[in-house]
């Protein structure tokens, strides 16, 4: 798939959380297709410490509007830069980058498609929602936090499907973890996406294994240069070890060494 460096411009940048900001972006021209699961690699400006581009997952793509949402955890100096960026302001780009979730063909409507997330890790799993609701399933959420603050982007969610919420304190939805769920007791489902933290997403893939379901997964390796050169994503797989950035970062459950 063909790679674009771009200066796109911001159109808003919202602080959702102390943690979190949502950055809008859009260009003159038409962006260039992405699908749910890819990420960008951002340009860093004006941070002495951070050399490298950052790595960050398609939130949204807002097609009436020409604007990409990116969602931004705040966990360092790159991205404590990126969450200064203002309305106007001019941001470097390549994307769209690795691979994207896959929605199998011979699914019918009533199929169930169960995506769960938890922190930064819900990002990519709106856009995948907006699509699956575009051809025209109904996606069920599920979203997990450690307390209310921390799950971000309800109103959007609950546009494209049903959303169920845990958190680790009680302040929203079940209490717990999102894999104690009750609703994965009471529901079938036919295929499952998962992203966030790797103990959530173990746990998922057990779950989904446990019950013969299908499970994709984002994973969040460490990356540098977002092109298979410098070997820092590694993933050890049933086909040897791959690049996260180039191979992935989507996987098949079937394909990881998570549960041997
Ligand atoms: Fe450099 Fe994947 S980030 S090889």
């Amino acid at each position: 798939m063909k790679k674009y460096l771009l200066d796109l411009k911001v159109t808003e940048n919202d602080r959702l959380h102390p943690n979190y900001c949502l950055l809008k972006l859009t260009s003159e021209n038409l962006l260039p297709e992405m699908f749910p699961g890819q990420f960008v690699e951002v340009r860093v400006d004006g941070s002495p410490s951070t050399f490298l581009r950052r790595p960050i997952s398609v939130n949204y793509v807002d097609k009436e509007s020409n604007e990409l949402w990116l969602l931004i955890q705040l966990i360092g100096d790159g991205t404590r830069k990126i969450a200064e960026y203002r309305k106007g302001d001019t941001m470097n780009l390549v994307l769209p980058l690795g691979n994207g979730f896959s929605i199998p063909e011979s699914f019918q409507t009533n199929n169930k498609f169960l995506l769960v997330g938890g922190g930064v890790g819900t990002a990519p799993l709106l856009f995948l929602g907006s699509c699956l609701k575009s051809l025209g399933y109904e996606p069920i959420f599920l979203l997990g936090g450690r307390s209310k603050i921390d799950v971000l982007q309800l109103d959007n969610f609950s546009k494209f499907g049903k959303v169920y919420v845990t958190t680790e304190d009680g302040s929203l939805g079940e209490k717990g973890f999102v894999t104690n769920h009750s609703i994965l007791e009471k529901e079938y489902f036919d295929q499952i996406y998962t992203c966030g933290p790797k103990l959530m997403m173990v746990a998922v893939a057990k779950y989904a294994a446990s019950k013969e379901i299908s499970c994709e997964v984002s994973l969040e390796n460490t990356m540098a240069c977002g092109i298979g050169a410098c070997l820092c994503c590694v993933e050890n797989t049933v086909d040897g070890h791959v690049c996260v950035c180039t191979e992935g970062p989507i996987f098949n459950t079937k394909k990881l060494k998570w549960l041997d």
